[in-house]
């Protein structure tokens, strides 16, 4: 596919840009105000049946994995239902238990990632309800799924995905408010979590409007060999995206890690040329989160914050704008999509089309 690049470099860096809008396009037509909860057309699912699902499993592969990720902690936070998600990829392979209270959600920007396929085919032969969220209409897994949401990111170019990603987050945020209000979520929470909603595609534009200050950022740790990314809860599944995103477009070494596990093995790594970057959002972990940036200054380490708030212990901190806690790791990542970005730009690297990635990969 060849779209107009409107005055961008790279397909990257213009999807990028268009998040703001991308975020319009899922929320369109589905917020209902007078029952602080979502209308979503695509889901078939009537509030008795909403009432029966007992836990809900996600599937996807790479950074879709990912958006999964954050969709299960919302899950579990506005609905209360057990959630995880798991890759598409290893689900297929070992022979899970299927259970026909579960429901499960297939992700993918394109709708035919051949792992998330099979695993839905595998799900229906076994008689499982199977979602999907889903970016391309008409694609295989929307068509093999029983009901879904559309992200509406819009066609995605460049091979690592930025704009499907952030909306793939917000569709999951408009399915667990939806399942929720059919639970135990009250209306006064229905209301503030549909306000933050709103508030996405402005506070969007903002973190964009520090590229500048980005892009300095990235070329000083373009010269880092590897990267480590950590984060607590929330701040854990933004952490393994920007790291994936780091090392597809720079080709740097990058590896993710909960906060509260670097005393188990990854202090022994702390070093002036090993940064870290931490996710430190201004929720109820946050004197844990300073906490650990505490321990790796101690260690000499060089360390990135993005935060609500400017981070002392950082050596840089880029402060992204406070949304509701269940809703701040949809934008924490953003500003670490143009990090990736100027990075890969510094060193050189062929921004849309990394070495030996494809934008789908439709074979085993
Ligand atoms: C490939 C792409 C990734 C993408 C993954 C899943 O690995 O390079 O950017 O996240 O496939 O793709 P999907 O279309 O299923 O979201």
């Amino acid at each position: 596919a060849s779209y107009d690049m409107g005055g961008h470099d790279t397909y990257m860096h213009k999807e990028i840009h268009e998040q703001a809008d991308a975020v319009d396009r899922v929320l369109r037509g589905r917020i209902d105000d007078r029952f602080s909860t979502v209308h979503l057309g695509g889901l078939n699912l009537d509030a008795r049946e909403a009432r029966q699902i007992r836990r809900v499993k996600i599937l996807g592969c790479g950074t879709s994995y990912h958006a999964g990720m954050i969709g299960a902690q919302m899950i579990e936070e506005l609905a209360r239902i057990p959630a995880d998600a798991e890759p598409a990829s290893e689900f297929r392979y070992r022979n899970a238990v299927v259970d026909p209270d579960t429901l499960y959600v297939a992700v993918s920007q394109s709708g035919e990632t051949y792992d998330v396929l099979a695993a839905v085919q595998e799900l229906k032969r076994k008689g499982a309800r199977v979602f999907g969220v889903v970016n391309v209409v008409g694609s295989a897994i929307a068509r093999e799924a029983d009901a879904g949401i559309y992200v509406h990111a819009g066609p995605e170019v460049c091979v690592v995905s930025t704009k499907c990603f952030t909306n793939t987050t917000v569709a999951f945020a408009l399915l667990a408010l939806h399942l929720g209000r059919t639970r135990d979520l009250s209306v006064r929470d229905g209301k503030r979590i549909i306000e933050g909603l709103r508030k996405l595609p402005e506070q969007i534009t903002e973190i964009l409007q520090q590229e500048e200050e980005i892009k300095k950022l990235a070329e000083l740790y373009a010269e880092a060999r590897s990267m480590l990314f950590v984060g607590r809860v929330r701040g854990y599944p933004v952490a393994r995206e920007a790291s994936l995103k780091l090392k597809e477009v720079s080709y740097i070494h990058a590896e993710a890690y909960p906060a509260s596990e670097l005393k188990h093995g990854p202090l022994a790594l702390i070093e002036p040329a090993l940064p870290t970057v931490a996710i430190v959002p201004d929720d109820d972990l946050l004197e844990k989160n300073r906490a650990a940036l505490e321990e790796i200054k101690a260690r000499s380490g060089k360390i990135l914050a993005v935060a609500h708030r400017h981070q002392e212990k950082a050596d840089q901190t880029i402060v992204v704008p406070k949304n509701e806690d269940e809703l701040d790791p949809i934008l924490m990542g953003i500003p670490l999509q143009l990090l990736a970005y100027h990075t890969a730009k510094a060193l050189g690297r062929d921004i849309d089309k990394p070495r030996n990635l494809a934008k789908s990969v439709t074979v085993e």
